[in-house]
């Protein structure tokens, strides 16, 4: 958009530039700065038009695109081009992704070379490297206390296995996920060095207070995020003499993005690991990026806008990088951070569906999928270029963030309900074969989230102690069960690392002082090959579940009704142990799949004749994508096995 004020200030920012610059063409970063300038300078203006330095800052971050954009190598503008011309090229079915550790999955970066085959072979093309920075050695929350942004962990290896790793990925044409923590540092940062050591301009980089009184204020209404290691908000640090706003750990500190200085260094190394390769950065607790006294502190308008302003700003130096917003909130705010009133995301492109994982657990412990209907139904449509992330573990534990109110409407009570929960998930109910643990159990209000790997938590590990068949397959079905969803729900399905091969609770953690008193880590092993091997041995519970992930992971890719172009619509059926929805092609009319999944632990019978009317079925026989095989319905009535699922061609 054109505008007198914000163009006049764009062009003396440019004179400036153009003095401290060689020549040399900068013809794409100019169309898209011109393009994109007018929503910057609002939204800086916004956000810092009352800081004294505002024009400066505003100066330096113009200055800072520039320097990343001719930074940026050339085949990555290449592909930037490229996806310009094909912006909804993430919607597309074909992407299947995988959270890992490079030093759990593999053993650091450089192994990472031999262990790629492995998700070749499962169809996985999109990886996602959990923290791989500079973090203190001891404890780090997996990585996400960072000490230096911008250079690796030396436990992982070196920027020359890094880069190593983004080439061969590219020749597979995987893309490659990243995260950047934007939210707070370590406290061994070199910023909270500086502040520690009473320089003025870096204590402004984060929430510094001489005494409790404004601590106390904000206390009043944040809530806890680790109550049980990490109570409170804020920590004394004896250095400095003053209390620092830790929201997670004592030793992350949260930055103050109040301060320009603050978004301008985060927009900068946000540029640094997009020009490094990477495809897609995940932004890690996006929801607590701005602090107002009197509120949670969580999902403040200003964290929308400071993510808008990112997005606004990456899209002129780096705009083939999408972002996705890790914002484990309540469904009517999770949406919110693809940004609103637009078509195209104006914040992240992708959003982890943390209601959707959520209430997929709460369908396997109820065995029914009302509450699943009810808060799928209520999730808020998105916009067009904007998907989900949808999973079913990964390395954080499982809350029940789902809305009190549907709970309500499924026909319980929500504190019973989420005690049920967590009883059902640490084995503690009857009938029950599930193995996790509680975590950040809440001593005032009785909550807590779950800890455990997907195939500890279905079941699979009782079962194989109990030595019980029935159990070990059932424990199966669901494991696929989930995933079936997952891989049909409309989103970039992200597996964790090793629920393909049904890995089991690990509780070596316990031995390892760093960790022993954060649960999380019992589902986040090393990676067991050797237990990977069984995957081609048939009869092993590796090779039930490894293969028939790889092939709806490839049945997936076939199914242009599977790519996600809001072509979703829930059904609403009798049986309340179904969760029904139909995927439609929108080029195809014609093409369109039917996915049922039977929570239940008895088999269940869909009555027909409500989709008959809608044209579908209108033959003998129903064809199950997933296997090939022809269904029968036995007067009208379809019956889905116990735990299991039908992607059905109509
Ligand atoms: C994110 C990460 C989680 C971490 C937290 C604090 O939620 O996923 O593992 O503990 O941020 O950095």
């Amino acid at each position: 958009m054109y505008e007198q004020i914000s163009h006049s200030l764009l062009n003396d920012i440019l004179v400036e530039l153009k003095k401290k610059t060689k020549p040399q063409n900068l013809q794409f970063f100019h169309t898209r700065l011109g393009a994109n300038f007018y929503a910057i300078y609002s939204l800086f203006n916004t956000l810092y038009g009352e800081h004294p330095d505002s024009k400066k800052h505003i100066l330096h971050l113009v200055e800072t695109l520039m320097r990343q954009y001719i930074r940026r190598p050339s085949h990555l503008k290449k592909i930037d081009l490229e996806r310009e011309k094909d912006h909804n090229w993430f919607l597309n079915q074909k992407w299947v992704g995988m959270a890992l550790y490079c030093n759990g999955y593999a053993d650091n970066l450089k192994d990472m070379l031999s262990r790629l085959n492995y998700l070749q072979e499962l169809g996985v093309n999109l990886v996602h490297i959990m923290p791989i920075c500079d973090c203190p050695e001891g404890k780090s929350d997996g990585g996400y206390a960072v000490r230096d942004f911008c250079k690796i962990d030396s436990r992982f290896g070196t920027f020359e296995d890094f880069d190593k790793l983004v080439t061969n990925l590219k020749k597979r044409d995987m893309l490659l996920t990243l995260d950047v923590v934007v939210n707070h540092t370590s406290d061994q940062h070199e910023w909270a060095k500086k502040a520690r050591e009473g320089d003025k301009a870096y204590q402004d980089y984060y929430f510094i207070f001489d005494d409790r009184s404004i601590p106390d204020i904000y206390e009043e209404s944040m809530p806890e995020v680790f109550p049980e290691t990490a109570p409170g908000n804020f920590t004394w640090d004896e250095a400095m003499g003053k209390w620092v706003m830790t929201v997670f750990n004592r030793y992350q500190w949260d930055l103050n993005y109040r301060n320009p200085a603050v978004f301008i260094e985060m927009l900068d190394i946000i540029l640094f690991w997009a020009n490094r390769g990477a495809d897609i950065l995940r932004l890690d607790a996006v929801a607590f990026m701005w602090k107002k006294m009197g509120s949670s502190c969580q999902n403040e308008r200003e964290a929308h806008l400071i993510l808008q302003l990112m997005k606004d700003c990456c899209q002129v130096t780096a705009p083939g990088v999408l972002f996705i917003a890790e914002a484990i909130v309540a469904p009517t705010e999770i949406i919110k951070y693809f940004g609103e009133d637009a078509i195209n995301a104006k914040e992240c492109e992708i959003a982890y569906n943390a209601t959707f994982m959520a209430l997929l657990w709460d369908a396997v412990a109820t065995k029914k999928a009302i509450l699943l209907n009810k808060g799928i139904q209520n999730i808020p449509s998105k916009l067009e270029r904007a998907t989900w992330l949808n999973y079913v573990r990964c390395h954080d534990d499982i809350g029940w963030g789902f809305s009190d109110d549907d709970i309500v409407t499924a026909g319980y009570e929500p504190q019973s309900h989420r005690r049920f929960l967590v009883d059902y998930f640490t084995g503690n109910y009857e009938g029950s074969l599930a193995t996790g643990l509680a975590f950040g159990r809440n001593s005032q209000t009785g909550d807590a989230r779950i800890s455990g790997s997907l195939a500890s938590l279905a079941g699979l590990e009782r079962a194989l102690k109990n030595n019980d068949p029935d159990a070990i397959n059932m424990a199966i079905k669901i494991i696929l069960l989930l995933h079936g969803m997952i891989l049909s729900f409309g989103g970039i399905p992200m597996l964790y690392y090793g629920d393909a091969i049904g890995t089991l609770n690990d509780d070596s953690y316990l031995n390892d002082e760093s960790k022993n008193d954060d649960s999380r880590w019992i589902h986040r092993p090393k990676m067991n090959w050797e237990k990977a091997m069984q995957r081609t041995q048939p009869g092993t519970v590796e090779y039930s579940i490894f293969n028939a992930v790889k092939k709806m992971i490839s049945i997936r890719k076939e199914i242009p009704a599977f790519a996600d172009r809001n072509n979703r619509e829930l059904l609403n059926v009798d049986n309340p142990h179904l969760f029904v929805f139909l995927r439609f092609d929108q080029i195809n009319s014609s093409s369109r799949v039917l996915v049922i999944g039977n929570f239940n632990d008895e088999p269940q019978f869909l009555d027909l004749s409500p989709l008959q009317r809608m044209g579908f079925f209108q033959y003998d026989s129903i064809k199950n994508l997933c296997n090939g095989e022809s269904l029968h319905a036995m007067n009208g009535n379809l019956m889905i096995p116990a735990r299991s699922f039908y992607w059905l061609q109509g």
